[in-house]
């Protein structure tokens, strides 16, 4: 059982471990505890953290290949024209996402996001696309 209290020990050794790393080492922590847990077909469901996170995530990630409006002039990487060349469902998307495209500029993100901005990063993406519900 993770009791507040060993939380909070967790934290005083990070921050005396990372010295001032902390910070991120804190974001970290914090972010862990909020992190979903529910797990279905779709993956998890994001909370509504990992939900602000995405956009963030996809304004500073992704956008600068995809376009902020997710309508690339380059079908390979549009989002809104109803093509999926990896699959369109909610698991599809996220697999995309996490693994990446072998070959292509589609790195692997799933070093860089939880699951849970992973999650909810494809449900973003695919709400470009309006075939998809
Ligand atoms: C450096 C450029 C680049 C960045 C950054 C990038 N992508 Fe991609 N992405 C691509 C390319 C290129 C493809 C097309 C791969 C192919 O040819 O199949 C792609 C494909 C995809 C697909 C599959 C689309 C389909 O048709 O099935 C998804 C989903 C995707 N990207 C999501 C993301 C997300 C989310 C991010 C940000 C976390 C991101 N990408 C960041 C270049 C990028």
């Amino acid at each position: 059982m993770v009791n507040a209290r060993m939380v909070g020990a967790a934290c005083l050794a990070l921050v005396m471990a990372a010295g001032t790393g902390s910070t991120i080492a804190l974001a970290q922590a914090a972010k862990k505890k909020t992190a979903s847990k529910a797990k279905g077909a779709d993956g998890p469901v994001p909370t509504p953290e990992e939900v602000a996170s995405a956009e963030d995530i996809y304004k500073t990630k992704c956008a600068v290949c995809h376009t902020l409006d997710g309508n690339s002039p380059i079908v390979n990487m549009n989002f809104a024209d109803g093509e999926w060349r990896h699959g369109s469902s909610v698991k599809d998307v996220i697999n995309t996402i996490t693994n990446g495209v072998q070959g292509t500029a589609m790195m692997p993100f799933k070093t860089q996001f939880s699951p849970g901005e992973i999650a909810a990063l494809a449900r973003k993406v695919r709400g470009f696309d309006p075939k998809l519900k």
